[in-house]
């Protein structure tokens, strides 16, 4: 009987139990053996599973979260975990990661993750290992596909927040300012402040300049418009100046936490206006809870299409969707370089015209 291995690693996101469902729905009824480790690579690693049957995926598709578990910190390759390592003194552990392959003849791993998932697994590829990467993440930075699931969530989370500091921001005549997640990309601050109808957003792409943001400001108060919503990305940062960390996490793939970037800003309106500004941090709540239809919908596409690719033996390959159709990329092209806004894009573009700033008169 054949077996898949199956494990989630990164933060996690909504939509990742979907595709967990649609795996081992997929794989279970063409006979196959399906296994679930736990906490992404660290379950890997010290052998942690547990099989999959069909009961185990029962009634999870709108769940959010991992029911496996996820660890955004195990890396195989440079393991910072006891018994085998210290955050001062990482293991190479590509022995291991074979052996465990041996132990249960698995054949095939499919790596529910984002960027550092797939580059863990493109390695694993590259020892001769039959691996596939099915691509997550709320950023929606990974290149080679149009979207990543549970990045739609994390998109209506942000907006319907933008919608609800309106009538308060209104109330009170301030400046709220919305910060969502997002990491290097604007993806989901850009989208939530066109579908929100925000005033300034401030995104990673575009540096912002605080003299421009306040004669922003201003020229709208001057227009009768009493209060403003700014939406910014957490890896926004001023011209010249330095992105906002809140936390190194030293033993993690990306130690950089990013958060805090509003409250610079807020601090900026006040000192250089009359407005009362005010902050809303998004934070986590962008990846927690129920998955949109949408996310639903593609984790179970890219579930199948990965138990698809096993079929035909395409490994060392994620799967991806472009336009209406789900394909496989390479996982060398999938890894290593981010999907980013581009500034002479047409929702850039359609942002301008709709009157909303960057932050910098050098756009629109
Ligand atoms: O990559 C997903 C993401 O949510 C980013 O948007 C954010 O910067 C980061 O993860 C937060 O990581 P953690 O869950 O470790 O705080």
């Amino acid at each position: 009987m054949k077996k898949i291995g199956l494990l989630t690693g990164g933060g996690d996101c909504p939509g990742l139990n979907a595709v967990i469902r649609a795996v081992a729905k997929s794989a279970l009824r063409n006979g196959y053996k399906v296994i679930g480790f736990k906490d992404g690579f660290k379950g890997f690693i010290e052998n942690n599973f547990v099989d999959i049957e069909d009961r185990f995926v029962s009634g999870i598709i709108a769940k959010g979260g991992t029911i496996l578990g996820t660890s955004n910190i195990a890396n195989p390759f440079r393991y910072t975990l006891p018994p085998y390592g210290t955050p001062d003194s990482p293991s190479d552990l590509s022995a291991k990661v074979k052996e465990i392959f041996e132990l249960h003849e698995l054949d095939c791993l499919i790596t529910i993750g984002g960027d550092g998932t797939q580059n863990m697994a493109y390695k694993i590829h590259q020892m001769g290992l039959p691996v596939i990467g099915v691509p997550k993440t709320i950023d929606n930075d990974l290149a080679s596909t149009d979207y990543t699931f549970g990045y739609d969530t994390a998109f209506q989370i942000a907006t319907e927040a933008v919608d609800r500091v309106h009538t308060t921001a209104e109330s009170h005549d301030r400046v709220l300012i919305v910060e969502t997640m997002g990491r290097y990309a604007g993806w989901i601050a850009l989208r939530s402040a066109i579908a929100g109808g925000g005033d300034i957003v401030l995104i990673p792409e575009i540096e912002y300049k605080s003299e421009d943001i306040i004669s922003y400001l201003k020229k709208r108060r001057a227009n009768g418009k009493l209060f403003s919503i700014i939406v910014v990305a957490e890896g926004a940062k001023e011209k010249g100046g330095d992105l906002t960390v809140s936390k190194v996490v030293n033993n993690s793939t990306d130690p950089l936490r990013l958060g805090g970037v509003s409250y610079k800003i807020a601090d900026m309106v006040e000192k250089n206006t009359c407005f009362e500004a005010r902050v809303v941090v998004l934070g986590h709540l962008q990846r927690g809870g129920t998955p949109t239809a949408f996310d639903r919908w593609l984790s179970t596409c890219f579930g199948s299409k990965a138990v698809e690719l096993f079929e035909e033996k395409k490994f060392g390959k994620m799967v991806a969707i472009r336009g209406q159709n789900f394909i496989e990329v390479d996982l060398k092209d999938a890894v290593g370089f981010l999907k980013r806004v581009e500034r002479d894009s047409e929702e850039v573009k359609a942002a301008v015209n709709v009157g909303m700033s960057f932050g910098n008169s050098e756009v629109g």
